[in-house]
């Protein structure tokens, strides 16, 4: 692992899995491929901009030219998909942007790793590659759909997505096994459970919450409230990745889960004591169609087999949260201009 590129690293996961991988290595090289499309901010990384281990290139995983370039340039060991579009109420109102980024994208990544690494690109059936090379990919326990009140997502749970996000996602995860199985190209998948940390856009839960709390504007909880996620620090989420990058099986899957399950109207009380806020501004909107109930992350394998475990706390991981959104409110207030307004109106009507 010495020449990885990151797609999708503008964004949340992939801006503090550089930053984590740049901490960590000293020897390492890393292209930050993003498209910045709404979610993207480079002011994410601009701790790193300028550290001559990392470049960054604005583009899109489903230029194969661009891409094939970049490989003949900077000769990756290493792929880290991140890149694609994240938010489930995005995809229920266009679906479409999902499918060409998430699928179309991912294939045409995996196609030209496929043609850079293999070393007889012209037999098409040669199954030799490049030594340590390792393309992972990053996706959802969305995949698995819903569980009832007990029970957890394993390895082998079937995958039975239910919204257009995650029938993305579940498709990318197909093409990514297929290259594997098809053409032997050494790939991992992980799944995580539900992200939270610095740099997350506030259009999902948590920085939404903290940034409506902050502003006494109305906190919108759909349903009932009682959805439950399985939620993982972000920091946490890295080490994993890194983990399975150093030590995962060619081939294998493996679920990335915190043991941190909550419903949805407890984190948004837990936020409003934290800030000091009134639960008044708890205000119970129409539920997201086709809303999954509950998730939860049986994370043995990665546990067991390659001896990860989370450090952090929920505790500690949402207090580091909030004091970041606390003390990074120019953060905030250049996200959520122009275009997040618009959604904003969108989505939650007055
Ligand atoms: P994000 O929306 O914050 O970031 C996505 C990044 O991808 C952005 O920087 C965006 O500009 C870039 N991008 C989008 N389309 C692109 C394209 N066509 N080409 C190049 N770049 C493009 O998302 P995130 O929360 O950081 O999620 C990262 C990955 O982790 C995604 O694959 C997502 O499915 C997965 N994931 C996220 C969570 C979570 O809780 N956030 C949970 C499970 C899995
Ligand atoms: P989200 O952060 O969008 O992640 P995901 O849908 O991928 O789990 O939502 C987390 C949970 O919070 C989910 O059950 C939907 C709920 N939610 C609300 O109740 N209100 C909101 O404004 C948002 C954005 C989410």
């Amino acid at each position: 692992m010495k020449n990885i590129l990151v797609t999708g690293g503008a964004g949340f996961i992939g801006s503090n899995f550089i930053h984590y991988m740049l901490g960590k290595y000293t020897d390492i090289k890393v292209v930050n491929l993003d498209a910045l499309t709404y979610s993207g901010n480079l002011e994410n990384l601009s701790a790193v901009a300028d550290d001559p281990r990392y470049t960054f290139v604005k583009g899109d995983i489903c230029d194969q030219s661009l891409l094939d370039n970049l490989f003949k340039k900077y000769l990756f060991d290493t792929v880290v998909n991140f890149a694609a579009e994240s938010h489930v109420d995005r995809s229920i109102t266009d679906p479409q942007i999902f499918v060409t980024t998430n699928v179309l994208g991912t294939q045409t990544l995996l196609d030209v790793t496929r043609a850079n690494w293999n070393l007889n690109p012209k037999d098409k059936y040669s199954r030799k590659y490049k030594d340590a090379v390792r393309f992972l990919h990053i996706s959802t326990d969305e995949v698995y759909g819903a569980l009832g009140t007990v029970g957890k997502f394993t390895e082998l749970s079937p995958l039975a997505p239910n919204s257009p996000y995650s029938a993305s996602k579940a498709s990318s995860d197909m093409m990514v096994r297929a290259y594997h199985v098809t053409y032997g190209l050494p790939v991992n998948i992980t799944r995580c459970s539900n992200n939270y940390g610095p740099y997350q856009f506030p259009e999902k839960l948590i920085p939404l919450m903290i940034n409506n709390c902050l502003k006494n504007k109305p906190l919108p909880v759909y349903g009932d409230g009682m959805q439950i996620r399985d939620w993982l620090y972000v920091v946490d989420h890295c080490s994993a990745i890194d983990t399975v990058l150093r030590k995962g099986i060619v081939g294998e899957v493996y679920n990335i889960g915190g043991n941190n399950e909550k419903a949805n109207i407890e984190i948004v009380k837990l936020i409003i004591q934290k800030l000091g806020k009134s639960e008044d501004l708890i205000t119970y909107v129409a539920d997201r169609p086709g809303h999954d109930r509950r998730y939860a992350i049986d994370n043995s394998k990665i546990t067991t087999q390659l001896g990860w475990s989370p450090a952090y706390t929920f505790e500690q991981g949402i207090e580091q949260t909030i004091n970041w959104y606390l003390t990074h409110t120019h953060w905030i207030e250049r996200v959520v201009v122009g275009s997040y307004q618009d959604y904003y109106q969108r989505m939650y009507p007055d």
